[in-house]
């Protein structure tokens, strides 16, 4: 008889960092055959195992396989075209080509605009709460919105593509569902990224909206020209990708866990009003305490001994970078959001190695200026009521955050 493992019920997505270290104690290399997969879950295999280059990050086959088995796609479906050609599911050499591709949108000179724009974006997205306000629910009123604002102000996506870009996203997003079954079915997720790719070739020809000027998808297609190393097929398959980053749930969900962390934490918010070395902590421990893509995927190419197993060359593994965040030999009182932590920025919310999230600074940014506009507003937030998690462990997130303004 199979034994469920805990981390398959969805009902420990609101919390479930007891089950972590409960496995963590138990079994720190854990089969879950709701993942068909090694679920790992601590700090120091969670970090070595995303900078081993035995465990590869080329795994979309295997998905397919796990979610779709029986339907095989022929080599130049969509799917193989897009997942075997972007940085994130590819490994070197490959991938660092791919990676290298997109860097005028994300130079030092870059990331100071994009600081001031979305600087301005979080503030104004503030001062847009009514001022007699005194309840509000922050996720759809405030954490929604900050990435829609910065997706278009700082990434350059046309405001008036967001009515087709973000449900597009938002159906594909739910292949990414964990353990749990997902809804969307093959032709579906075939006609998404078809759809996705031919709007961002139309965009890239001008025939889309219009990409405001210093943003990241400006500075790409300025640079396409220049691109030695990569293909005018692989810009387009990057520029999806980086659709998907940015309308995926990890921005908002970092945002409204940082929020209700604040809320529960009133000393907290007291250090970020007074200390400037708190809020520079602040992105770092709000991702720490809690990670909004809480598990990422490898796939063995060797057998590897890890947390006393033995992982089979091809089988996947789960590496836990919502437990290793919790976890006791890397951070003390781990469960305690705390902006004077020495260590926050030791997180591997964003990953670590040649796969580290391209996306991190304006994600921090996000974070940034985002608490930097809200506690000064409303200095005094508390929960309203009870928040209520959405069901999915691989990218977990508030769905309502009832909030009290004062
Ligand atoms: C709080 C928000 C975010 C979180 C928690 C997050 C998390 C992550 C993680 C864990 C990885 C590594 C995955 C792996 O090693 O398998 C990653 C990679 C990546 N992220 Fe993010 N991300 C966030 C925001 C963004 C944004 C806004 C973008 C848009 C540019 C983005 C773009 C990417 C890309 C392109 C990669 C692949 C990098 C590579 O493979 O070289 N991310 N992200």
């Amino acid at each position: 008889m199979t034994v469920q493992s805990p981390l398959a019920d969805p009902s420990i997505v609101h919390d479930p960092y007891p089950v972590y270290a409960d496995l963590a104690r138990r079994e720190p290399v854990h089969w879950c055959a709701g993942l068909n997969a090694w679920a790992v879950m601590t700090y120091a295999d969670c970090a070595a195992g995303l900078k081993d280059p035995r465990l590869k990050a080329e795994r979309m086959e295997e998905v397919l396989a796990a979610k779709f088995s029986g339907q095989p796609l022929p080599p130049d479906s969509i799917y193989h075209r897009f997942t075997k050609n972007v940085m994130m599911y590819t490994d070197p050499p490959r991938h660092d080509v791919l990676r290298r591709s997109t860097h005028a949108g994300f130079t030092r000179a870059a990331h100071e605009h994009y600081s001031r724009v979305i600087r301005k974006a979080a503030a104004d997205l503030v001062a847009s709460v009514p001022a007699g306000a005194c309840e509000i629910d922050a996720v759809p009123v405030l954490a929604a919105q900050l990435p829609v604002r910065s997706a278009v102000q700082a990434f350059g996506v046309p405001e008036e593509d967001l009515g087709f870009v973000i449900p597009c996203v938002e159906t594909l997003m739910t292949y990414w569902s964990g353990p749990q079954e997902q809804p969307v079915s093959l032709e579906q997720l075939l006609a998404l990224l078809t759809d996705l790719h031919t709007y961002a070739i139309e965009l890239l020809h001008g025939k889309r909206g219009k990409v405001l000027p210093h943003t990241v998808i400006a500075r790409l297609a300025d640079a396409q020209g220049g691109l030695t190393e990569t293909t005018p097929e692989q810009t387009v398959h990057q520029l999806v990708l980086l659709f998907i980053a940015l309308f995926a749930p990890t921005t908002p969900g970092s945002l409204s866990s940082g929020m209700l962390a604040f809320a529960r934490n009133p000393l907290q918010a007291e250090r970020f009003l007074e200390d400037p070395a708190c809020v520079d902590n602040t992105a770092n421990e709000v991702v720490r305490h809690n990670a909004s893509n809480q598990f990422t995927w490898r796939v063995a190419t060797a057998d590897v001994d890890m947390g006393g197993v033995r992982i089979a060359a091809g089988q996947n593994i789960a590496l836990f970078l919502g437990a290793a965040n919790r976890d006791p030999a890397t951070f003390e009182r781990p469960h305690d959001f705390d902006l004077d932590r020495p260590n926050s920025g030791r997180h591997l919310s964003f990953g670590l190695g040649v796969h580290s999230c391209l996306g991190r600074q304006i994600a921090a940014l996000q974070l940034k200026w985002f608490y930097v506009a809200l506690l000064d507003r409303f200095p005094a937030i508390r929960p309203a009521g009870e928040p209520l998690w959405n069901k999915n462990l691989e990218f977990r997130s508030l769905r309502s955050l009832p909030l009290s303004l004062r």
